[in-house]
């Protein structure tokens, strides 16, 4: 059971930038309001690009950026919560416009947290033998189900997607994703939710708010004890985008103000499953982590769910 690591990443994001002057001709909000209470202060809107667009984009360069080509390839997950299509999945989609001819392919939803379950779950499978080269990738389109009349969500999202080459490490070598810390909180399911008869995001955001605050900071700190080391020894920390305070404080509580934190929320705003390899792969790209330093990814939002691991790559 060798383990995996993250070989390579890339991005995407639309041209189209909308800032919260926009925002603010469009609902009753002010840029003020948004910069101070969430930290936002432009996002990226998707026009024609549908979710899998995005995705392949994203893993288009990741695979360039890892020198494998598509013919290594023999798995691709997506984390999303915002293709409108349900079959074909967006992986397979994916696959077909990158020339993957044959990979075992498949969709997970956890919404925010999506990225570090598809994370795991194909770290799982390569330690199992079920496959050596993987694409794992976050792509959202959450203007397709974005409220543009409720201005307390509305302000919040953007679409992207950021994408890893994860591949089997060699004999002998460390792994680089380190085990998962993973759970729900499902009696809470209610209080974040894309619904079929409704289909936009509609959260009670002071109550998923307290949650983050009050339960995150311990689940970071399992997430890294079961990497056997503190927070303390994060070179990074990229955690889900959802808001300025719910990042500071976590960071904070957590003691790593030291350490390279994400804040890819104030230019991209929150883009669920997309949000950590988005930030992810920028600071890679802007070589702010050191290689081969422990870095943790913590994902958490609808259902209520949460997952993270301690990478090096
Ligand atoms: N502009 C101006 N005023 C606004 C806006 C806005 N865009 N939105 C809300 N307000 C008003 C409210 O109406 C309210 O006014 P009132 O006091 O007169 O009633 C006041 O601002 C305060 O509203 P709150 O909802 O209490 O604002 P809060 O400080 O909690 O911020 C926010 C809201 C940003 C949503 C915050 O609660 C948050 O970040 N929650 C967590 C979100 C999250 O982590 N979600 C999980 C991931 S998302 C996903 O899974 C897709």
């Amino acid at each position: 059971t060798r383990g995996s690591k993250i070989v390579a990443m890339g991005h995407y994001q639309p041209a189209r930038v909308l800032t919260n002057e926009d925002l603010s001709k469009m609902v009753d909000t002010s840029d003020e309001w948004i910069r101070d209470r969430v930290g936002i202060v432009t996002r990226r809107i998707a026009d024609n690009e549908t979710v899998a667009d995005m995705a392949a984009a994203a893993a288009d360069k990741a695979l360039a950026n890892s020198g494998l080509t598509a013919a290594d390839i023999d798995l691709i997950a997506v984390a999303t919560c915002s293709s409108i299509d349900r079959c074909p999945n967006v992986a397979t989609r994916v696959a077909a416009k990158l020339g993957v001819t044959a990979p075992a392919a498949y969709d997970i939803n956890t919404a925010c947290s999506g990225y570090e379950y598809a994370l795991a779950t194909v770290d799982h499978a390569i330690r199992a033998g079920a496959a050596r080269n993987a694409i794992v990738i976050g792509a959202e389109k959450l203007t397709d189900i974005t409220d543009w009349t409720d201005r307390s969500s509305c302000v919040l999202f953007g679409d992207g997607a950021g994408a890893a080459v994860v591949s089997a490490v060699a004999d002998g070598e460390e792994p680089g994703i380190g085990p998962v810390l993973w759970g729900s909180a499902p009696e809470m399911g209610n209080v974040l939710t894309i619904e079929g008869w409704r289909p936009y995001i509609q959260q009670n955001g002071q109550t998923v708010f307290r949650w983050a605050t009050f339960a995150l900071p311990a689940l970071a700190e399992k997430a890294c004890t079961a990497a056997g080391i503190t927070p303390k020894d994060l070179a990074a920390f990229v955690p889900h985008q959802a808001n300025l305070r719910i990042i500071e404080p976590l960071a904070r509580k957590l003691g790593v103000e030291d350490a390279v934190v994400a804040k890819d929320i104030v230019e991209s705003g929150n883009t669920s499953a997309a949000s950590v390899p988005l930030a992810l792969s920028k600071l890679i790209e802007r070589r702010e982590v050191p290689s081969g330093a422990p870095v943790l990814l913590f994902g958490f939002g609808g259902g209520l769910t949460y997952a993270g691991q301690v990478i090096r790559c």
